[in-house]
């Protein structure tokens, strides 16, 4: 497994595969690894021939009291972690590699990057769908993968490529969760046994919801009302929001007489939730990204 830190010698690296023409797989992460990622890892593997995984925790995605300086990074660990796996490449650069002193160009995908964590992160959608872009067009893969864990997020990233007409196709592949249901996330190490206890809520309430749904319930204020209930007065919990959108455009559904009907073939039930000082987001979709 080759472990490369700049962009010219990853370029390289790349071309030298592409010419043998073999497919390029490529998973972007922020690292500190879980089996959340390396199930995206172990899909790519199968569908291409080479893959390469970035590790770069993206400052443009941060926002101003959020936590980059203390987002957990463990490069040694994610290292062995991918070579077990049998990835190929890290792409591994540092902050002024990706952003050179004076950098200044973002890219803004409208409407879709201000719902949902857009509203509590004004900046963040920008500083990934950058990041995303710049890394698309250093690696130029045929496929690139994203957990439906981040739904938002792919969303968006399909969206951009479309619009921006970038060669690529993108797969969301489904949340990886702990044995207690909890999503995998790089920022559960910050969690006590408490705010764990706390944070186990969050998924509780969506299963409710889709049983609901299940059983027949369609309309989207409704469906939100389930589980802000099951949010509720749960200590060292509090909610961000509860959101009930089109999967495609991260829209209201249409106002009718019986309600906001929900769209089983294109439905996003997305919740976020701050325990203690940790943001958590979870959701479930009906239909395809
Ligand atoms: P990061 O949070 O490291 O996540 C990298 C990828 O792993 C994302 O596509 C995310 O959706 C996926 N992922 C995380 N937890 C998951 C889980 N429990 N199940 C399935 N997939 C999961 O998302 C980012 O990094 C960044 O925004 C990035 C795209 C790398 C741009 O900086």
């Amino acid at each position: 497994m080759k472990i490369i830190t700049s962009i010219p010698e990853v370029q390289t690296e790349i071309r030298k595969h592409r010419k043998q023409g073999q497919t390029i797989g490529f998973v972007p992460t922020m690292g500190a690894l879980h089996q959340g990622h390396l199930s995206l890892a172990e899909t790519c593997r199968k569908e291409n021939d080479i893959t390469v995984v970035s590790i770069f925790v993206n400052p443009a995605q941060f926002g101003p009291n959020e936590d980059f300086e203390k987002y957990p990074r463990d490069f040694q660990k994610d290292e062995s972690m991918l070579k077990e796996l049998g990835v190929d490449l890290i792409f591994y650069p540092a902050k002024d590699e990706i952003y050179p002193p004076g950098y200044c160009t973002y890219v803004e995908v409208e409407k879709l990057g201000q719902v949902l964590c857009g509203k509590s992160r004004p900046t963040h959608f920008s500083g990934v769908a950058t990041v995303v872009l710049k890394l698309f067009n250093i690696i130029k893969p045929d496929r690139a993968y994203f957990g439906r864990k981040d739904a938002q997020q792919a969303v968006l990233v399909k969206r951009m490529v479309k619009e921006l007409n970038v060669d690529v196709i993108i797969k969301a592949l489904p949340i990886v969760r702990d044995h207690d249901g909890l999503a995998l996330s790089s920022r559960n190490v910050y969690l006590s046994p408490a705010e764990r206890e706390a944070a186990l809520h969050l998924p509780q309430a969506l299963i409710q919801a889709r049983e609901q749904i299940q059983a027949g319930l369609k309309d989207a204020a409704q469906i939100k009302s389930v589980i802000e209930t099951g949010l509720k007065n749960i200590p060292l919990l509090t909610v961000d929001y509860v959101e009930v959108v089109t999967l495609d455009r991260l829209e209201a559904f249409p106002v009718t007489p019986g309600g906001q009907l929900i769209d089983n073939n294109n439905t996003l039930v997305a919740a976020a939730v701050k325990v203690g000082k940790t943001r958590l987001i979870d959701n479930f979709i009906l239909g395809e990204i």
